[in-house]
C-alpha cells in the first residue's frame, strides 16, 4: 500500500477525524500524484473541509472498503477506469448520488446512469508508430488485426483494465464473434508476447523492436515532455493516430469518482464531487496527467494540444464494465496473454 507522508499521519487520526460527522472528507484513490495535492488545499481553502486521503492499489481499497462495511470511514473512492470502478459498484461499495451541478456539468455517457460514479477526466487510448517503418499505418483498432501488420504490433497483456476497456468497447462495436475475430488478428500481428506496461509498448518502437505499439496518450505525453528512460530520446520517430475518426472516434477511458455507501460524510463527499468539476479543478485534475477533462469547454493544456483534437467514442463507459467478463473472456479464447 502506497501511503504519503499526510496519510501516514492521518493514519494515526483517520478514526478521530473521521467520527466529526462534519468538516471533514475521507478519501481513498488509486490516483496518486503529487499534484493532486494543492487541488485538495483549493477545497479546503474553498469549503473550510478537510480532505484525508489513503491511497493504494484500486483492488486494495476495494477489498479494503469491502472489510471495513459499514464501519469504512471512506466517503469518495476515486480511481482510473470506467471498468474497475464498474467493479466497485458491482461489489456494492458506491451510492447514488443525485446532483444537478454533475449531471449538468459531465457529459452522460461518461457517468453512471443513476449517478454510483462520475468521469472527472478522460485518456484515450490510441495507436503509435515508427515513422520510419511504417508508410501506412493502421487507422482503425479494426485495422490492427489486418495482416499487412504482421509481426509489427505491440500490446500489453489482457490482464490489464485498460485492454479490457477497449476490448469492451470493440465488443460494443463488432459484436462477440466480430471482437473475438479481432483479437485472434491482433494476436497473429504481435511482434512479441504482452509485456510490460504502456511505456514500454512506447519504448518499444525506439528500441525497433515494434513498429506499432497501443497506449494510452498520456504515457506518449510524459515521453515527450522529456526524462523517460528509453523512450524521451527517441519520441521524435514515433508517429501517433487517433483511431476510427471516420465512424465511431476513438477509445476514451476516464478517472472517475463515486460517493461510498456507507459515507459517514456524505454532503462533504458530494461537494467535493461537484468541486471537481468547476472549470479551475477539470482544468487542474485533466493537465496533471496530461488528460482530457470530462467537462465540455475546458482549454486543452500545452501537451495534450500537441497531439491535436480528435473525435472521441461517446460509447456510454458503464458498457466498459459490463463486458468486461465478456472481455476476458474472449482474450482467453484468442490465446492473448
Ligand atoms: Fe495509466
Amino acid at each position: 500500500m502506497r501511503i504519503t507522508a499526510l496519510t501516514s499521519l492521518l493514519a494515526l487520526t483517520f478514526g478521530a477525524t473521521a467520527s466529526l460527522a462534519d468538516g471533514v472528507v475521507n478519501i481513498y484513490s488509486s490516483r496518486h500524484y503529487d499534484n493532486d495535492e494543492s487541488l485538495y488545499q483549493a477545497f479546503t481553502e474553498k469549503t473550510g473541509i478537510e480532505v484525508n486521503r489513503i491511497e493504494a492499489d484500486a483492488d486494495e481499497l476495494i477489498a479494503r472498503l469491502t472489510a471495513e462495511g459499514a464501519n469504512s470511514p471512506a466517503d469518495v473512492f476515486l480511481t482510473v477506469d470506467a471498468g474497475r470502478i464498474w467493479r466497485a459498484d458491482e461489489a456494492g461499495l458506491l451510492q447514488a448520488v443525485d446532483s444537478e451541478v454533475l449531471t449538468s456539468r459531465i457529459p452522460a455517457h461518461l457517468r453512471h446512469p443513476e449517478g454510483h460514479w462520475f468521469g472527472m477526466s478522460q485518456r484515450a487510448r490510441i495507436i503509435f508508430y515508427d515513422k520510419t517503418e511504417v508508410e501506412n499505418p493502421p487507422r482503425t483498432y479494426e485495422a490492427l488485426a489486418d495482416p499487412a501488420y504482421e509481426e509489427q504490433v505491440c500490446i500489453r497483456s489482457s490482464g490489464n483494465v485498460y485492454n479490457q476497456s477497449l476490448m469492451a468497447s470493440m465488443i460494443d462495436a463488432l459484436g462477440e464473434d466480430g471482437a473475438r475475430d479481432w483479437a485472434a488478428g491482433v494476436v497473429a500481428n504481435m511482434a512479441r508476447d504482452p509485456q510490460g506496461g504502456d511505456t514500454d509498448q512506447l519504448r518499444a518502437i525506439v528500441s525497433g523492436e515494434c513498429d506499432i505499439a497501443v497506449a494510452n496518450t498520456y504515457y506518449f505525453l510524459r515521453g515527450l515532455a522529456g526524462g523517460v528512460d528509453g523512450l524521451s530520446d527517441g519520441i521524435e520517430g514515433i508517429g501517433w493516430v487517433f483511431p476510427n475518426q471516420s465512424d465511431r472516434g476513438a477509445h476514451v477511458n476516464v478517472a472517475a469518482a463515486g460517493v461510498t455507501v456507507n459515507a459517514p460524510n456524505r454532503d462533504n463527499a458530494v461537494a467535493f464531487l461537484e468541486y471537481l468539476v468547476t472549470d479551475e479543478a477539470q482544468a487542474y485534475f485533466a493537465n496533471q496527467n496530461n488528460e482530457y477533462a470530462a467537462v465540455p469547454g475546458i482549454a486543452l493544456a500545452e501537451n495534450p494540444a500537441r497531439l491535436g483534437l480528435f473525435r472521441a467514442d461517446d460509447l456510454n463507459l458503464s458498457v466498459l464494465g459490463e463486458q468486461n467478463p465478456t472481455a476476458q473472456k474472449l482474450f482467453n479464447e484468442v490465446g492473448w496473454e
